[in-house]
């Protein structure tokens, strides 16, 4: 038996050494560069002994190799296709001896972790087709040498390091259907030599810095159907070229920095189903001639510089579903024939200029779903016909000046889940129908001319609620009892500026996740609702401006507030002592990372509606736009407050605004408050507050408003720090304060001991002789550390505006980078943007 195996095996293949192949060599050399050699996936890339003859190994490779993992071999037993596709391959191409694979038609080796440059020895694989090194961290340049191999139909580098220019010698690649080069660190122009390449069908540029025009030549690729070329730094103006490119289905060209008009050419793509070519600077009025697309599915041209009207042809975009003309100069009116748009789904139109009425037409787009207008001069009343759109989710009007009142039909948008009308001119009562919308989540018609009985329906609205909004309006009655379960969402309650009277009811407590509660500047009256210590979100409370009355020394709980950052009791009529145990326990106002330098906004994923507040700081009110988590003030000021300022209020070191003005206290200024060390404003005045200003408040580095005035207090006003920038209005109407900035110096004997500063006798004579050059030179550069300061409070308390929203877009842009091409992630930035104000 033995001996007849012995017998076959010696007649069936001579005993010689086979020869290795070429491939396997090459591979198993490449394979012991890498730095997982061991990398199991890889483990039939071995020699196997076809037979142990008298101790002797033979190999024949020619049967193992075509069975190793990722290798396919031709009939003829030659590698044809090496598809290493997320093989987990860690290392470089240095020792991959492309010249062995003089048959290889596919090489993948996409989504893997090899490093280093593409290597110029690729130029040998004559034979290749498809080429895949995708996802992997190949650097350095793209060698032209891959301009040699003109039988590749797919090329793909995306999604690596390289860097450079593209060779143009890649136009010689005449055979190539598909070319990715995204996501790389590619410079410099875009090789007009492309336009050879006749049978390209998509093209990938996007996420690289190129930079130049967009080469006129691209408009002769002919079977052109994608083309992308967005996050780049190309300028010039779009080729009207691009027009010949009749089979072109997807065009993207966001973030770059195009310029001029969209040439009218463009209106001969028939086959266009994708338009987009946001946030560029493309000028001049949108052509008409775009009207023509009529297989165009998404037309988006937001953030640019277009003015004009909307082409009434528009409405011949029959297949439209998006249109987002947001961020432009567009102006005029909403064109009937928008109207036509019957498929359309969301529309855009916020941060224009348009104006004129909403045409009644708009409620024939029955397939609505997002309609966001804001910031715009549209006017007249919301056309009852809107209560057609029975797939609206979104109708985002605020900042507009419409007028007239709320259409009764509203209630017919069953999924209607944000209505924001805020900073319009709408009158009228609101119908109560609104409460039947169970899918409403934020109701916002804050700053509007609407009056009538605050609806109590509002009390049982839908659990989905998170916002409600009426502030600044004419409403009457009382505040609606909120009779919602306790699974209720409701996040921001804010009824401040209208004429609610009666109590605030106790109910309240039922809405567990209240961040925000603002009643102020109404007639409400009772005490102060102590219960709502309770409340563990609760972040801002503002009651200003109202007639509640009593002490607010009635806390049983044992962390009241736990989360509270703005408590603004100003004027009301409360009476006692201060709350001493609030300030001991506001664990928000005594834990807050002083670190925390990031503009973090209370709110989350809400971005359709900021929580608007205001504070009165240095006699300006500030609306503060979206809260800032870091902030922090308490108001108690306009109030019949008595007693001293509790030592308690030094556990507040990351309260930065404090107003205890216009009570009747008395005492001394603690000495600890200096523990503040955030403190930016602080306002005592008008009680009757006694002794010294104490020194060590000249250390509060942030301090930039002041005001002690009108008190009885005396001594020296503290010498140095922040306090040479204040002015005499500061410390005004106290009979016993002297010194610098009062014009009354005080008399050497009536210095205290305590406050003479520690300097040498100089720096106490120089101080005492009013300015010299060194005082003049230290003011100065003081006078710049509060204009820093100031522009720092500025910033942090959201004005000017447009700070924030530089920050914000930053995000949405960075938001941006990975986005895969839906509509709805496009539709979120969207909305980010529709919410900024400006
Ligand atoms: C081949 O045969 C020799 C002698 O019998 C033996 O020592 C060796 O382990 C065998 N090699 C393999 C790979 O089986
Ligand atoms: C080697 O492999 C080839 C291809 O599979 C086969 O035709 C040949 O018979 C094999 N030779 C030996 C000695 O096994
Ligand atoms: C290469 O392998 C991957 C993963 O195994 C597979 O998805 C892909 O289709 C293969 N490519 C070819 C051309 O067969
Ligand atoms: C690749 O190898 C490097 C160097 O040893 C190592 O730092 C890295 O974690 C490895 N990466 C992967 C994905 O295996
Ligand atoms: C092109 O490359 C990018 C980046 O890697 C990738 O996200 C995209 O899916 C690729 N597209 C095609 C069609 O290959
Ligand atoms: C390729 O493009 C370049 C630059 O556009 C042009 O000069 C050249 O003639 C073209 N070559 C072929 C073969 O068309
Ligand atoms: C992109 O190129 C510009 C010059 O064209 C350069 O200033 C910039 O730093 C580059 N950006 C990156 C990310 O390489
Ligand atoms: C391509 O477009 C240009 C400019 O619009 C035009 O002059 C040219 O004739 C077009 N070429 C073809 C082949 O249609
Ligand atoms: C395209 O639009 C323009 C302007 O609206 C019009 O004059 C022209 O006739 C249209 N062309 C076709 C082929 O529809
Ligand atoms: C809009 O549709 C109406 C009726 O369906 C039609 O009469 C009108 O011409 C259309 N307007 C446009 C601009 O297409
Ligand atoms: C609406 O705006 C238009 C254009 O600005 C103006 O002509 C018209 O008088 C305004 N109508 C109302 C009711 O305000
Ligand atoms: C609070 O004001 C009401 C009148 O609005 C008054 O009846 C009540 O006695 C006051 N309570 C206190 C404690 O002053």
């Amino acid at each position: 038996m033995g001996l007849l195996i012995f017998l076959f095996i010696l007649t069936s293949s001579s005993i010689t050494t086979f020869a290795s192949k070429p491939e396997a060599n090459a591979l198993l050399t490449w394979k012991t560069s890498l730095v997982n050699r061991n990398n199991p996936l890889l483990s039939s890339w071995a020699l196997a002994p076809d037979y142990n003859l008298t101790g002797t190994i033979n190999r024949n490779t020619s049967a193992t190799l075509c069975t190793w993992y990722g290798v396919h071999c031709d009939a003829r037993g030659n590698v044809e296709k090496l598809n290493l596709t997320a093989s987990r391959l860690n290392g470089t191409l240095n020792h991959f001896t492309f010249s062995s694979f003089s048959s290889l038609t596919h090489l993948e080796l996409n989504t893997n972790n090899i490093l280093g440059s593409i290597p110029v020895e690729v130029r040998y694989l004559t034979k290749l087709v498809f080429l895949d090194l995708s996802g992997n961290q190949f650097s350095g340049e793209i060698p032209k040498e891959i301009g040699m191999l003109t039988g590749l139909k797919t090329l793909l580098l995306d999604d690596n390091k390289l860097s450079g220019y593209i060779p143009q010698e890649l136009g010689n690649l005449g055979n190539l259907v598909k070319m990715n080069m995204s996501v790389n660190f590619l410079k410099g122009p875009i090789p007009s030599s492309l336009g050879n390449m006749t049978k390209l069908t998509e093209l990938y540029l996007f996420q690289n810095n190129l930079s130049g025009l967009i080469p006129p030549e691209i408009g002769n690729l002919g079977s052109l159907k994608i083309l992308n070329l967005d996050f780049n730094d190309l300028s010039g103006s779009i080729p009207p070229s691009l027009g010949n490119l009749s089979s072109l289905t997807v065009l993207y060209t966001y973030r770059n920095k195009l310029l001029g008009r969209i040439p009218k050419e463009l209106g001969n793509m028939k086959s266009l189903t994708v338009f987009g070519i946001g946030h560029n600077q493309l000028s001049g009025s949108i052509p008409a001639s775009l009207g023509n697309l009529t297989k165009l599915k998404q037309l988006d041209v937001h953030e640019n510089l277009i003015s004009g009207v909307i082409p009434p042809e528009f409405g011949k975009l029959e297949s439209l579903i998006q249109l987002s003309f947001s961020h432009n100069k567009f102006s005029g009116q909403i064109p009937v024939s928008v109207g036509n748009l019957s498929t359309l789904e969301q529309l855009y139109l916020n941060d224009n200029q348009f104006d004129g009425f909403l045409p009644k037409e708009l409620g024939n787009l029955n397939s609505l779903v997002e309609m966001i207008l804001v910031k715009n001069r549209l006017n007249g009343s919301i056309p009852d016909s809107l209560g057609n759109l029975l797939k609206l989710e979104e109708f985002l009007l605020h900042d507009n000046q419409f007028s007239g009142y709320l259409p009764e039909t509203i209630s017919k948008c069953e999924k209607l889940k944000y209505l924001t009308l805020s900073n319009n001119s709408m009158t009228g009562p609101v119908p109560k129908s609104v409460c039947t919308l169970r899918s409403l989540q934020i109701l916002d018609l804050g700053n509007n001319g609407f009056s009538g009985p605050v609806l109590q329906c509002f009390g049982n609205f839908s659990h989905e609620l998170i916002v409600l909004d009426l502030r600044l309006n004419s409403f009457h009655g009382t505040v609606p009892p909120m009779l919602l379960n306790q699974n209720n969402n409701l996040r921001s309650l804010n009824l401040n500026g209208n004429r609610l009277q009666g109590s605030i009811p106790g109910t309240l407590i039922n809405c567990r996740k209240l961040e925000v509660v603002d009643l102020g500047n109404n007639m409400l009256s009772g005490g102060f609702p102590h219960w709502l210590e309770a409340l563990p979100m609760l972040q801002v409370l503002v009651l200003r401006g109202n007639k509640l009355n009593g002490t607010l020394q009635t806390s049983n709980t044992k962390t009241p507030f736990p989360n509270l950052r703005i408590l603004d009791l100003s004027s009301n009529e409360f009476t006692g002592l201060l709350p001493s145990k609030y300030f001991k326990n506001f664990k928000a106002m005594t834990g807050i990372d002083r670190k925390a330098s990031g503009a973090q906004y209370m709110g989350g994923n809400v971005s359709m509606y900021e929580d608007t507040i205001e504070l009165v700081v240095k006699g300006l009110k500030l609306e503060l736009e979206r809260i800032l988590v870091i902030y922090t003030a308490i108001d108690l000021s306009v109030n019949k407050f008595q007693g001293e300022i509790p030592h308690t209020i030094e556990r507040l070191t990351s309260l930065r605004f404090l107003n205890l003005s216009h009570n009747s206290l008395t005492g001394q200024i603690p000495n600890n408050l200096r523990n503040i060390e955030l403190l930016e404003s602080l306002d005592l005045s008008s009680n009757k507050l006694v002794g010294e200003i104490p020194l060590p408040l000249a250390s509060l580095n942030f301090l930039a408003v002041v005001n002690f005035s009108q008190n009885q207090l005396q001594g020296a006003i503290p010498p140095g720090g922040q306090f040479n920038t204040f002015g005499n209005n500061s410390f005004q109407g106290n009979k016993g304060l002297c010194g610098f900035p009062l014009t009354k110096s005080c008399g050497d004997d009536e210095v205290p001991f305590s406050q003479i500063p520690k300097g040498d006798e100089d720096d106490d004579s120089d101080f005492l002789n009013g300015f010299t050059w060194e005082s003049v030179a230290i003011g100065y550069g003081f006078g710049m550390l509060f204009g820093l300061v100031i522009g720092w409070l500025i910033f942090y308390t959201g004005k000017p505006r447009w700070v924030i929203r530089i920050t914000e877009r930053e995000q949405s842009r960075l938001g941006r980078r990975s986005r895969k091409r839906t509509s709805k992630r496009s539709q979120l930035s969207q909305i980010s943007n529709a919410s900024f104000s400006s």
